[in-house]
């Protein structure tokens, strides 16, 4: 174990159908080919584009996701409250209130290596058994991501922002050795408003109609980032972005 490097393989939040799809179609390469141990995916906008289902959660996992992290539309879908505590490695934030049901971290084992992930803030109870730990930061503010990533820098192994669904190129590594990027961007249809449907969001903007948005279906690509760490450390050793466009979907 000592001096082992290992990657992990974290995908920004993924829209729907054509996000699902895009896991689907691409995870099975970019694991192999960049031999990823642990992939970890935002699917809040899974279903419909707002929340995910029982239905969706067995699709992604059965992609190849190994954990699956939320955010602001965790209970958009009535169905999700009576299934999250269920299921291990199924990630809402932690700074929901402490009664509502779900786990707000995981910790998982493969090759001897453990792995814990957070979604928003909090490390609770984890550093005692893993210094690798993976913070999503589901959150709009750039200056409150940053912040958040410099608080816990040499504690983590990296803070990744998601939500804004739109990549940001300032992935780093900072000082004491936590990477973090801004935004890892959406996997999902880029011809589109953040995944939403042009028409429909522009009627809200225009005549403030409260539309209800469906999710576009065209130029499907899939925004990651392969993050390699330490597993003595915990520290991260390289962090690099991507989008990759997902032909045939
Ligand atoms: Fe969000």
């Amino acid at each position: 174990m000592q001096g082992r490097n290992f990657k992990i393989l974290f995908i920004g939040d993924v829209v729907g159908r054509p996000g699902r799809n895009a896991l689907k179609r691409s995870l099975n390469d970019i694991k192999s080919r960049e031999n990823i141990l642990f992939t970890i995916a935002n699917c809040e906008n899974a279903s419909g584009g707002f929340g995910i289902t029982y239905s969706a959660v067995d699709e992604i996992f059965s992609a190849g996701v190994d954990f699956i992290t939320l955010g602001n539309h965790t209970w958009d879908k009535k169905e999700t409250e009576n299934f999250i505590g269920e299921v291990k490695n199924l990630i809402r934030p932690a700074n929901f209130s402490p009664l509502s049901p779900g786990n707000s971290f995981s910790i998982l084992e493969k090759d001897g290596i453990l792995l814990g992930v957070v979604s928003l803030i909090g490390r609770v109870f984890m550093r005692k058994k893993t210094n690798n730990i993976i913070i999503d930061f589901h959150a709009e503010a750039t200056s409150e991501k940053k912040a958040l990533a410099y608080y816990f820098d040499g504690k983590v192994s990296a803070v990744f922002g998601t939500h804004t669904h739109v990549q940001t190129a300032d992935e780093c590594i900072l000082r004491n050795g936590t990477a973090y990027i801004t935004d890892v961007g959406m996997t999902g249809p880029y011809d589109s408003i953040i995944g939403n449907n042009i028409e429909d969001v522009l009627i809200r903007f225009l005549k403030g109609i409260p539309r209800r948005l469906e999710v576009a279906n065209k130029d499907i690509r899939i925004a990651y980032v392969i993050l390699t760490i330490d597993a003595k450390t915990g520290k991260a050793v390289e962090i690099k972005r991507y989008i990759e466009k997902i032909e045939g979907v």
